[in-house]
């Protein structure tokens, strides 16, 4: 089956390597937006009229499904997407459920991009769970640029969580819950700068397992295959291979 990963840039290679780890060989295109990124610190509108070229892409290449591994894009966009194209589209969000299942009366706190913090959907979904005191959230938008610049640990980045994370009393919560791709590649930094009884949640893999409940994936493939796109231009998987290493891949 052809599968189509979506992110405005690195950060859904994270979906991506939970896909290949969980899921029987497939065919994938990678899609990076990397011309537009952040998506971020856009407006609603005008990350919309990037998914739909975005999806006329993939419309084109004719894929089974498509998963946007990008909260923010999901936010902005999903809903009009699915009203428009045929394949399943998957979304991603922050998956503050079971950060709160397992947060035993203390709170969560949730990192995420610009947008995603200000759009309705994560309001909604807060509501649905009855959750608004139990969840603080804090943008880190810088990660993202961070991220596509493969800055890992430098001492910038270090400075810069220092900033916005120095004041929280960490007694008080009990996970983190990273709802941007692009934070995956910190979880590491986290574990190690973050008090031990800090819990680091993602939606990673529920975001796969519900791409395998949606599609039928069967597979008589030997071995994935992942071509690469940057805003709809075929690139080397070289482009991509610092990234492919920090998002946990095997090489080949
Ligand atoms: N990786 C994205 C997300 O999950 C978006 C990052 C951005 O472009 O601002 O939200």
């Amino acid at each position: 089956m052809k599968i189509g990963f979506f992110d405005s840039g690195v950060g859904g290679l994270t979906v991506l390597q939970t896909a290949t780890q969980v899921l029987p060989p497939q065919q994938y295109i990678y899609f990076a937006d990397t011309d537009n990124a952040p998506y971020g610190t856009k407006s609603k509108k005008t990350i919309k009229k990037l998914m739909f070229r975005v999806c006329d892409f993939f419309k084109e290449k004719k894929v089974d499904a498509l998963v946007i591994a990008c909260n923010t894009a999901t936010s902005a966009a999903v809903k009009d997407l699915r009203k428009t194209y045929d394949f399943p589209i998957i979304g991603m969000e922050p998956a503050i459920k079971p950060a709160i299942e397992k947060s035993k009366g203390k709170k969560v706190l949730l990192f995420a991009t610009e947008l995603t913090l200000k759009e309705k959907k994560l309001k909604n979904l807060i509501a649905r769970l009855n959750a608004k005191s139990k969840v603080k959230s804090i943008p880190l938008q810088e990660l993202v640029i961070f991220a596509e610049e493969m800055k890992w640990d430098e001492p910038e980045v270090l400075a810069y969580l220092n900033k916005k994370l120095g004041k929280i009393n960490w007694k008080n919560y009990s996970s983190i819950v990273l709802g941007c791709t692009h934070f995956l590649f910190y979880k590491k930094l986290f574990q190690k700068i973050l008090p031990t009884h800090i819990e680091i949640i993602d939606g990673n893999l529920g975001t796969v397992l519900h791409l395998q409940n949606q599609v039928h994936l069967s597979s008589k493939r030997k071995k994935n295959k992942i071509d690469f796109y940057i805003s709809g231009r075929k690139v080397k998987e070289d482009v991509f291979t610092p990234f492919l290493v920090a998002a946990g891949f095997n090489p080949q």
